[in-house]
């Protein structure tokens, strides 16, 4: 069934568990995290970026994953992922989004607040909840010295101000986490968690989760982590998967037949995360 992220985020963050929001671009990748939710019976946020957006479609992939909600047997959100700009919030809305990010993290701080209370206040009046995010995603340059990460990091006492002045949902912290595979094993700074998950009341988001071991994960869920973004190991298990098969079936045209492998190989990954994540059983 269809649903906002609202409800999913608060019931996570109530009874202890993270949602996972898993990045689509395509039919298959939908069919993929969707099978996995229900086989788990789990919550979950299928989430589409704007570029995804522009390769499937700004009407055709929303439209394809609304239809997969509302059959599924669990409760889906579709979730914007990291918006970009208003204009596209707008189109997310139109498109029948039911949960959105607008990422203005890249901006100064006032910057920033002001273009998350102008989607606030758009989203809210639709009854659909805002993710926002302050800090940037970062360390994952092993050249990256411990000050400069330091520096990109959410900051406790600005994360504070920024919920109270931009008065959003779901709050995306920057605690040493990055985007695509790591070099080498990430290092979550997870004193910066406690502090933050002490001072700010709104679920934490964490991004960047492909490529986190599993005990790390564990232990940012257990710090209040209720939402964590998986797009990249489901990107790898797909082509890598299909890679091997037409390398094993050169003569194999039937795209069917290619990419039916490549389906059971994301929905293998999604349904690892949700038993790490907390959430099987919770829908
Ligand atoms: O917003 C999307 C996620 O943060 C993806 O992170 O590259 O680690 O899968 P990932
Ligand atoms: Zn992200």
């Amino acid at each position: 069934m269809l649903v906002t992220s609202k409800e999913l985020l608060l019931d996570a963050q109530k009874h202890g568990y993270a949602v996972g929001a898993f990045n689509t671009n395509d039919l298959e990748i939908t069919h993929a995290i969707v099978r996995a939710a229900e086989a788990k019976k789990a919550p979950i946020l299928v989430q589409i970026s704007s570029g995804a957006m522009k390769y499937a479609g700004v009407e055709f992939l929303p439209m394809i994953v609304a239809k997969a909600a509302r059959l599924a047997s669990v409760p889906v959100a579709i979730h914007l992922d990291h918006g970009p700009d208003f204009a596209t919030v707008m189109k997310a809305l139109r498109a029948g989004f039911t949960s959105i990010m607008r990422d203005a993290s890249k901006l100064p701080y006032e910057d920033n607040v002001a273009e998350v209370r102008k989607v606030v206040e758009a989203c809210h009046a639709l009854d659909v909840p805002v993710e926002a995010e302050i800090g940037r995603l970062g360390g994952a340059e092993e050249h990256v010295v411990v000050s400069e990460r330091e520096a990109s990091m959410s900051d406790p006492e600005e994360c504070v101000r920024f919920v109270e002045d931009a008065g959003f949902d779901f709050l995306a912290v920057a605690i040493g986490n990055a985007h695509g595979f790591y070099k080498g094993e990430p290092k979550l700074d997870f004193d910066r968690l406690a502090a933050i998950r002490d001072k700010v009341s709104v679920p934490l988001v964490l991004h960047g989760a492909s490529g986190i071991p599993d005990h790390q994960i564990t232990k940012a869920v257990e710090l209040g982590i209720c939402k964590i973004n998986i797009d990249t190991e489901i990107r790898n298990a797909f082509i890598r998967t299909i890679q091997k098969f037409v390398a094993e079936n050169p003569d194999q045209i039937d795209p069917r037949k290619v990419f039916g492998p490549g389906i059971e190989a994301m929905q293998t990954v999604v349904e690892h995360k949700i038993e790490i994540f907390k959430s099987a059983g919770r829908a």
